[in-house]
């Protein structure tokens, strides 16, 4: 394929990518890296870095990103396995390599847009289930509203009936009006019924409408299609016992 219609391509499959690292979760991140040009397939150039990694398809394995200015990025790909460990990949500073996840480890699923998805199949109260993820993952986070929707599609397409409430690596903080994800990165959810009106924060995309509504400091998704709720944030007592979701890290 000629490099204008792969750019035009890229462009294409990245429209979901409004939030520029949309898409990443599929792949680890190496900073710093840049694929020897030996081990190079393939290239283009395109103007926003998740085009890059639309682009890595099929037999793409990795794809190595450099800011080119003053606007646009290079990216290049390889079929090859690179490993850190091997001459196929070359130190270079203003470069990164994504490498695509070559499966997750067993009883987790790769979802696309969002990584290595494990449900759990037993119970267990919010701080029982935050312990219990199994090795090298931790209850689900999103690092962003395009993560947490490709999600709930997921669920809303996969999950079955014995999963209508699960737990996920959110708890509030001492600001009612702040929750925060396990590692880093918080969002805010309406004033709880019941509590003094801030009256400061907008409907979210991540709650249901009714949501925060218990007074309480977990927070699980939520399947009650009567009430709008396809996987949507609630605040739940901790002690409950709930299924969990998993994300590896
Ligand atoms: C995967 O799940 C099955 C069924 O729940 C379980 O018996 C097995 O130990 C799990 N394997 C790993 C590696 O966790
Ligand atoms: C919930 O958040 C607090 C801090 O905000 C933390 O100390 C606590 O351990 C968290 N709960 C669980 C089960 O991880
Ligand atoms: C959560 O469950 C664990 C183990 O099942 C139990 O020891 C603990 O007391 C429970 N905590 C709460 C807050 O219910």
């Amino acid at each position: 394929m000629d490099l204008p219609l792969l750019a035009a391509l890229g462009a294409l499959l990245c429209v979901c990518c409004s939030i520029e690292e949309g898409s990443a979760y599929t792949f680890r991140t190496f900073m710093g890296a840049e694929i020897a040009t030996t081990a190079i397939s393939s290239s283009a150039v395109v103007q926003r870095p998740c085009e890059c990694r639309a682009l890595c398809r099929d037999a793409c394995v990795a794809v190595a990103i450099r800011r080119r200015l003053p606007s646009h990025f290079h990216c290049s790909f390889t079929e090859q396995k690179i490993a850190f460990t091997n001459d196929l990949v070359a130190s270079t500073l203003d470069s990164r390599v994504f490498y695509k996840r070559q499966g997750c480890r067993t009883n987790f699923t790769l979802v696309d847009n969002v990584g290595c998805i494990y449900v759990s199949t037993v119970a267990l109260n919010f701080t029982a289930a935050a312990a219990s993820c199994p090795f090298d993952s931790q209850l689900f986070t999103a690092n962003f509203l395009i993560d947490f929707n490709a999600m709930r599609e997921y669920l809303l397409k996969n999950a079955d009936s014995s999963s209508m409430n699960l737990w996920i690596g959110l708890n509030r903080t001492s600001n009612i009006e702040t929750w925060k994800w396990f590692g880093s990165g918080t969002i805010q959810a309406p004033t709880p019924v019941g509590m003094v009106p801030g009256g400061t924060i907008p409907p979210s995309p991540y709650w249901g409408k009714n949501d925060p509504n218990e007074n309480s400091d977990c927070a699980k998704i939520l399947l009650k299609p009567t009430i709008g709720y396809f996987y949507h944030v609630a605040d739940a007592q901790c002690s409950l016992e709930y299924k969990f979701l998993c994300k590896q890290i």
